[in-house]
């Protein structure tokens, strides 16, 4: 079936000719809205400028990334950013997070198993919204991936101090291990992690699923650690009030708590590395938000049952801390930190990965410039891509505080999330008989839920959020009408039809 207003595509081979753009001229509006049809995503899969990438990936490390990409930052530091505005009552707020992940989550099964491809929410947009929202979409990612790699990093570098301090008493000096703004010159720990990252990805994508793997399992493995450890530290008075800051402060601590779920879909980034794309991806990504949300509620209900609500403002690594009163002894935090270095590295490396896919995506599409979709022929990295991407993330995360960054990372998210919930929506309609590996139950009432849990999200952020938020989309725009805009392979192809 063809959708309405394109002419007819040649079916897709994966390894066959690459079927032409739908003719699609006018003016301005049918620009923004040419649409890129699904068997072209599809047919196009793997191939960069000079080279393919390497389909490497099962389930099981498909799992590993989206885990990898998910757990980190947000349960061990932003937590303790997040007990302060709801008390005790943060578990609910982790609820509330976690739903409105689910949601989308459920529209990015559908979307991956249909249209397995690199560029995650991006490419659905291209293929149901048109262009313009596409980019719109590729812009945001931007903030959900290399921001948060930067926010990530800028956390890493906390627990790394904690390790350091524990094992040979000696802390990083603050001015190197805090950006402007926050008392130091340059984050250098922060700097550090994004260039190890940089040195796996330029490993090899299985390379980097393998170390991931390795990761993951002591993450959630400290996590573990730290749930029975601070179980036998639970003190019932501190559940109570549970809810003293009412549930504005649920509602405050879930905006600032979805960014621990930021990262569920990176496993939606890997379609063009995936073994068997269409049936492993939807599993993948349900399976990890279920792993993660597991985790927090239990890590969050034992967090504030061991140590007094008010105290978590004044602690830097919350959980650490926890560990060290509940025990006694440095040990068990030293331990604790140990994991976190760890755990948050490998989101860092996941989802720079996720990155570069993505904007290898937009690159073969024409709306970056070519040089993000060019393949080294022998390995089969992107690594020009790689290397930019690093750069950006590592002097990102050198120079701006976290705070900051992780609240505009989330609001960008959740507008891509939304898009999605959207993109479902459409695709069932223009495209009803797509054969389907997953599908969302009860569309379109389940991925119109979606959407309006990711908006309502979006409501509960600062004014300051919105601002550089808007500014974020300011920036995207100027540069689609400036570049992509004209570039586009699809507005080339339009022109030498004409
Ligand atoms: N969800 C990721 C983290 O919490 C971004 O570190």
């Amino acid at each position: 079936m063809v959708e309405p207003g394109m002419t007819p595509t040649t079916p897709a081979r994966p390894d066959g000719p690459v079927p032409p753009a739908p003719a699609r001229s006018g003016g301005l509006g049918a620009a923004m809205m040419r649409r890129k049809p699904v068997e072209r995503l599809i047919a196009e899969g793997g191939q960069g400028e000079g080279g393919r990438l390497k389909r490497s990936l099962g389930m099981w490390q498909l799992t590993m990334i989206s885990i990898g990409a998910t757990l980190g930052t947000g349960i061990f530091v932003v937590l303790g950013e997040a007990v302060p505005l709801a008390g005790p009552a943060v578990v609910l707020s982790f609820v509330a997070a976690g739903l409105t992940a689910l949601f989308s989550a459920l529209s990015y099964a559908e979307l991956a198993g249909t249209i397995p491809v690199s560029g995650s929410s991006y490419s659905y947009a291209y293929a149901t919204m048109g262009e313009l929202i596409a980019w719109i979409c590729g812009w945001c990612l931007v903030l959900e991936y290399a921001v948060s790699v930067a926010a990530v990093a800028v956390g890493w570098g906390k627990y790394l101090n904690e390790l350091l301090s524990g094992t040979i008493g000696v802390t990083i000096p603050g001015w190197m291990a805090n950006p402007p703004g926050a008392g130091g010159v340059i984050n250098l720990p922060a700097l550090l992690v994004v260039v190890l990252a940089m040195g796996f990805l330029l490993g090899g994508a299985r390379e980097s699923a393998r170390a991931n793997t390795i990761m993951v399992l002591v993450k959630v493995a400290s996590l573990i650690l730290f749930c029975a450890v601070a179980f036998t530290g639970i003190r019932a008075g501190n559940y109570k009030p549970f809810m003293p800051l009412g549930l504005g402060g649920v509602s405050a601590g879930g905006a600032k708590l979805f960014f621990s779920y930021i990262g569920f879909d990176a496993a939606s980034t890997a379609g063009e590395e995936a073994k068997n794309a269409k049936r492993d991806m939807p599993r993948a990504i349900m399976l990890s938000l279920f792993v993660v949300t597991a985790l927090y509620c239990l890590v969050a209900l034992v967090a504030v049952g061991a140590m007094p609500w008010k105290k978590f403002a004044d602690a830097d690594a919350a959980l650490a801390q926890i560990m060290k009163d509940v025990t006694g002894q440095s040990f068990w935090s030293v331990l604790l930190a140990a994991g976190a270095v760890i755990a948050i590295a490998s989101v860092v490396l996941t989802v720079m990965y996720g990155q570069t896919r993505i904007l290898f995506s937009m690159a073969r599409d024409g709306l970056v410039p070519k040089l993000f979709a060019r393949v080294s022929p022998k390995s089969g990295i992107p690594v020009a891509n790689t290397l930019i991407v690093s750069a950006f993330c590592g002097v990102l995360a050198a120079v701006v505080p976290l705070g900051a960054l992780a609240d505009a990372t989330s609001i960008g998210t959740l507008f891509a999330f939304a898009l999605v919930n959207a993109a479902v929506i459409v695709l069932r309609k223009t495209r009803p008989d797509m054969p389907r590996s997953f599908k969302v139950a009860f569309s379109p009432v389940t991925p119109a839920i979606g959407f309006a849990l990711c908006l309502l999200l979006m409501g509960s952020f600062e004014l300051i959020t919105w601002e550089c938020f808007i500014g974020w989309m300011a920036i995207g725009l100027v540069v689609y009408f400036t570049y992509g805009m004209r570039r586009s392979q699809l507005a080339r192809e339009a022109r030498t039809e004409k």
